[in-house]
Order: structure tokens, then sequence, then C-alpha cells
């Protein structure tokens, strides 16, 4: 059988993560470093044609599964002509956005069947939105999740959670889900180069149940089965229309079930999010080299069973992390 996008512990990589450019319309202070990061120059970054072949290949060898993300996905002017070419494909195809750009691009979405949309938004109450995006767009992003909402979008809410600034909307998340059928899930805030980390400012799994549990009683809050190669664990409030869960990269980490590879805006295999081991595809795609041989190589005695996070205290050593790129450059 086809082993291309097989790791060395056996583990299938069925899910590409394509980052379509490296600019967002906001500036959130987890994903990137307050100067601003160097941006590539655009000859260096994926066409929406090669976007396309080089998908293909990964479809052909396995891929059933493509998640648009960035910077803002929604701000690649070809962003329709991309979605376009890549319905062509075998694929469930969904984006990751912060939800600004929606309301003119529902249209395109409906048109090519990315009903699946997960948009990051970290609170709830307007005026902390602008210290964490640095922009004033609250209502406009609140709008938009309604108008998702309203067209039959399924809409997972991702929130980065950090001490001192949204602990205390947890049960106000959790409680939105009352009404709204949304997936709600909370990030443990996590490393990268620029977003000053450290471990005091991260809201654990652990704190989050304790929060959930203190809030409702144990006979209304259900466990939900995981999802096959999940990211998140997820919880129903009996009763309540939409669900939440957690994604503890760092306190309990998926990587046993990590399906996941990832494409730079400028072409380059991730095949961890906290690697900082790449290779570069889209090169050899324009030399006409065989990028398949490149994909396997990239999987094989490269891709580690636990990628830059070995242990919670080696993340205290800033070497580890901040060498990485920053998430804005990587796309989630
Ligand atoms: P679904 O397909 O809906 O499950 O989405 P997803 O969780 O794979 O992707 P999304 O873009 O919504 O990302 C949510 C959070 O999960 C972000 O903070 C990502 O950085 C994180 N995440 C996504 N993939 C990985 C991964 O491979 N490893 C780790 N540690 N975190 C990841
Ligand atoms: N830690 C955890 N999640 C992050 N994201 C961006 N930066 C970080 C970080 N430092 C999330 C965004 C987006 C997803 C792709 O990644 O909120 O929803
Ligand atoms: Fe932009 Fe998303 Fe990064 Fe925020 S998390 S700066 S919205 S890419």
């Amino acid at each position: 059988s086809n082993t291309v996008l097989t790791d060395d512990f056996g583990r299938k990589h069925n899910y590409l993560r394509i980052s379509l450019l490296e600019k967002c319309n906001l500036r959130c202070t987890y994903c990137m470093p307050a100067d601003g990061i160097a941006l590539s120059p655009k000859a260096d970054l994926m066409t929406a044609d090669e976007i396309f072949a080089i998908a293909q290949t990964f479809v052909k060898n396995g891929v059933d599964k493509i998640r648009l993300t960035g910077g803002e996905p929604l701000l690649r002017k070809d962003f329709p002509e991309i979605v376009s070419k890549l319905s062509d494909l075998e694929v469930s195809l969904s984006i990751t956005t912060n939800g600004i750009l929606i309301d003119r691009h529902i249209d395109v979405l409906k048109q090519f069947n990315v009903n699946k949309i997960n948009l990051s938004l970290d609170t709830l109450v307007s005026s902390k939105f602008h210290s964490i995006t640095l922009r004033n767009q609250f209502e406009k992003v609140i709008d938009n999740l309604h108008l998702l909402l309203n067209s039959d979008f399924k809409v997972k809410v991702n929130v980065v959670l950090m001490k001192g600034f949204n602990e205390n909307e947890i049960i106000d998340f959790v409680k939105l889900t009352q009404f709204l059928p949304i997936s709600i899930r909370f990030i443990e805030f996590m490393p990268f180069a620029g977003n000053e980390w450290d471990r005091s400012k991260m809201v654990s799994q652990n704190e989050i149940l304790s929060q959930v549990s203190t809030a409702f009683s144990s006979e209304e809050i259900q466990k939900l089965e995981d999802e096959k190669n999940f990211t998140s664990r997820n919880y129903k409030i009996k009763g309540f229309q939409g669900d939440f869960g957690i994604i503890s990269s760092i306190t309990n980490p998926f990587c046993d079930s990590c399906n996941r590879i990832r494409l730079t805006a400028n072409g380059k295999i991730k095949n961890c999010l906290f690697s900082n081991s790449e290779t570069d595809l889209l090169t050899a795609f324009r030399n006409g080299g065989s990028i398949e041989e490149l994909i396997s190589h990239s999987l094989k005695n490269k891709k580690k069973v636990r990628a830059g996070m070995v242990s919670i205290s080696e993340m205290d050593d800033p070497a580890l992390h901040f060498d990485n790129r920053s998430m804005i450059a990587i796309g989630g």
C-alpha cells in the first residue's frame, strides 16, 4: 500500500493544513511579535495553481482533509479561485479564520461546500477584544458568527486562554453553548517565536475542568466521544445546544494520534507545529522535481514521536521554542 504519508511511528497523515499567506488583519499578541514578522517575497508564495497541483499530489497519496489557514486565509485576493480549484479534489475542505471577512466570502464558501468553519474569538467582552488583537473588530466578528449560524455552517470557536486575560470568561463561553449550536474549544496558550510565552500565562486543562465542575454539577457535564485524530477532548452540558472542548497541546498532548502535515505559504513542509525542520517543496516543484519523494522524506526519520514538546519542563528552555516560526507564519 501507499506509504508516502506514513511516518516511522505508523502515523498516517491524511490531514493537510495549507497556509495561504503570512498576513493578517489582526495583530493577536499570542500569534505574532509586536513589531511584525519579515514577510516572504510575494514571488516565494505558492500561486493558486501551485497550491492545487501540490495538494493534488497529497490527495493522491491519501490526504482526505484539507484546512486552509494563514495569517488570515480570506485575505488572499484569489481565495475564490483557490477554493474553487481545491473543491475538485476528493477532500473535506475547511478554513480557520478570524471571521472579519466572512460576510464578503460567504457565497463562495457555500458554493464550494466549505461548510465547517473554525473561528478564532478569545473574548466575549467588546472592550477586551482590542487588547488582544490590537484592532476594533469585535462587533464584526460577532455579526459574522451569527451570519454563519443562520446560514447553517458548522462553527467551532477557538479560544486561546491566557491568565489574567480571559480565564474569567470560561464559564461565559460554556454558557454561550446553551442557545448556540457551536463548539467552543479552549486552547492552552502555546509558545512560538515572539509571543512571550511562559508557563505562568498558560491556563491548563485541569484548571479549565475545575472551573467547569464548580459551575455545573457532575450529572450535567457529559463527556463526548473523542473524534478520531482529535485535537480537542469534548464535553457537553446536558440540554445545551452546543458543546465545548479542550485543546491541551501542552499539559496533555495528542501526538500519538497526530495525522497532520503542514504546508507553509512559501511552500515548505512542516511535519509538526513545533518542529523547525522544514522541507522546501515549492522550489522542487518549480524545478520539475519529484515532490512525492520529498514529502515522504519529510516524514521518515524526521518526524519525532513528540516533536519539540518532550516535557513541560523542557519547554521552560526558550531556545527550544523561540527558534520556531511565529504562529502567523505557520498557520496553527
Ligand atoms: P478540526 O479539524 O476542526 O479538529 O480543527 P483543528 O483543531 O485541527 O484546527 P484549528 O485550526 O481549529 O486549530 C485549533 C487549535 O489546535 C490551534 O491552536 C492549533 O494550533 C491547534 N492544533 C492544530 N493542529 C495541531 C497539531 O498538530 N498539534 C498541536 N499541538 N496543536 C494543533
Ligand atoms: N497558542 C495556541 N493557539 C494559538 N493560535 C494562534 N496562536 C496560538 C498560540 N500561541 C490559534 C488561533 C487560531 C488557531 C489556528 O491557532 O487562535 O484559532
Ligand atoms: Fe491573525 Fe489568527 Fe494570528 Fe490572530 S491568531 S494574528 S487572527 S492569524
